[in-house]
């Protein structure tokens, strides 16, 4: 049998492996509500333009509720034979209120629908990323407020380098997260155009008036051009791109997770909720979410790269390649609000091990530049002789295998015989930190200020908008 809602011209159904290739309504039923609400606000102003009568309008709107209703509960049967979510839909429509609902379609196309609907499913789910993302941040501040004075080693080439602070360490993410989010603010800001009414591709004869339906469905306008209206999908992929930074920046946050756990390193501990044991080996805890966020980062990535090649080359306007946007999207989304959601609950589960960390941060002549630092300020000495000196101090405490803060006064007057035993001052992780207290470093204070600050801002987020 043709197609009954396009069928007008075919004499034969399609072969059972088109409506397979063909078909959308497994994944994209789930644009159903947004694709409810564009209808709604496409029958509002075709009657208030007198396109069409407003029975036939007032009947669109009670059908299309109890069709909402019907999706909403669970009664609703989705049919592959209907393609997509547009037309089962309608045809359900039809069912309901009989040929009023044949005048719905008037002045649009699937084409600028499936654009609406897209926009406006992007435009929530940035808006719920958004604030999840805030959650992580509270997250991460609350735990370097309480670990603004935490010691714990700060690594270059994961190597031991000098000590930070836990806290300074969590507050780094919390500044990934701020670019993070302010890139889904961009990216809605341009994807909140409404393409509705560009129809098929070239706009419509009939007097439509875009900007009411832009603005009942709470776009800033309507899109201006109406072949870029039904063929981009620029907003899928900035939101992606978005995505895919943020799922670079949680996968490293999840890598160290991992590392940190590691009974070698054992600086932080997670608790029963977010570990799992071994089916064989009893004595294992494993950070199994933590890997989790690490490697859903291949999804995202993957739904990024997806959608730019379908994309590549693709002339103008629609395509059915286009319908190739939603799974990827759908599954990428899905995967980074897992992350988000997970890492925000070990960040509020994980305890340090404060008394390591700071062993750790002691070890591997992590005060070392705090020493030549020292001989810099106290005996003027230019810095590279400093790192000189320094570095025969080091090699003396590694011969003797011995910490520097171990080496006697007399032992480094050895070497620079200037040295007096206010160095030792100098040489403990917790002063170490201490000192850093140019902007952006990781003295305790320093810390706690950004913190605070950060805190305060969240909260202001939070506050519904006047
Ligand atoms: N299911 C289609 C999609 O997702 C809707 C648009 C179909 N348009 C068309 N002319 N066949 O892209």
């Amino acid at each position: 049998m043709a197609n009954e809602m396009w069928g007008g011209r075919f004499a034969e159904g399609p072969a059972a492996i088109m409506q397979e290739i063909n078909a959308s309504i497994d994944f994209d039923k789930r644009l159903a509500m947004q694709d409810i609400r564009g209808s709604i606000a496409h029958a509002e102003m075709i009657a208030a333009q007198g396109i069409i009568d407003p029975q036939s309008a007032e009947a669109i709107k009670q059908g299309l509720s109890q069709v909402k209703t019907e999706i909403e509960s669970g009664t609703f049967t989705f049919k592959t034979s209907l393609e997509d979510i547009h037309m089962n839909v309608e045809a359900r429509l039809a069912d309901i209120v009989g040929p009023a609902a044949g005048r719905l379609h008037t002045a649009r196309s699937r084409n600028d629908q499936v654009a609406t609907d897209f926009r406006l499913w992007m435009r929530d789910t940035v808006d719920a990323i958004e604030a999840a993302l805030a959650d992580l941040q509270q997250a991460l501040c609350e735990k370097a407020l309480t670990h603004a004075g935490t010691v714990m080693p700060g690594f270059t080439h994961l190597q031991s380098a000098q000590p930070v602070t836990f806290g300074h360490h969590l507050m780094a993410y919390v500044e990934m997260l701020g670019r993070d989010r302010s890139r889904f603010r961009d990216a809605r800001v341009r994807l909140n155009e409404c393409p509705l009414g560009a129809a098929a591709l070239a706009g419509t004869s009939f007097p439509i008036d875009r900007f009411a339906t832009a603005k009942a469905l709470g776009f800033d306008r309507p899109t201006a051009n109406s072949l870029d209206s039904v063929s981009d999908r620029d907003f899928v992929i900035e939101t992606l791109s978005a995505a895919s930074i943020l799922a670079m920046h949680l996968s490293r946050f999840a890598e160290e997770i991992v590392i940190w756990t590691t009974p070698q390193f054992a600086f932080i501990k997670l608790t029963d909720k977010f570990t799992t044991g071994s089916s064989i080996m009893p004595q294992k805890r494993n950070p199994d979410a933590a890997e989790l966020v690490r490697a859903k980062t291949g999804r995202i990535f993957g739904g990024l790269i997806g959608i730019l090649t379908v994309m590549k080359g693709l002339a103008l306007a629609y395509a059915k390649d286009m319908q190739e946007d939603k799974e990827p999207t759908f599954d990428a989304l899905d995967a980074l609000a897992l992350c988000i959601a997970a890492t925000a609950g070990m960040v509020r589960d994980m305890e340090p091990e404060a008394k390591r960390m700071k062993k750790a941060a002691g070890s591997g002549y992590a005060t070392a530049t705090d020493l030549a630092d020292w001989l810099v300020r106290t005996l003027k000495m230019p810095f590279r002789e400093a790192h000189h000196v320094t570095g025969r101090i080091v090699a003396l405490a590694s011969a003797k295998n011995a910490d520097l803060e171990k080496l006697t006064l007399a032992e480094m007057q050895s070497i620079e015989p200037r040295i007096t035993g206010e160095i030792f001052s100098v040489l403990g992780v917790t002063n170490s930190v201490k000192s850093r207290t140019s902007y952006g470093g990781t003295a305790p204070d320093n810390v706690r200020k950004q913190a605070r600050r950060w805190l305060a801002q969240l909260k202001r987020e939070m506050r519904p908008r006047a």
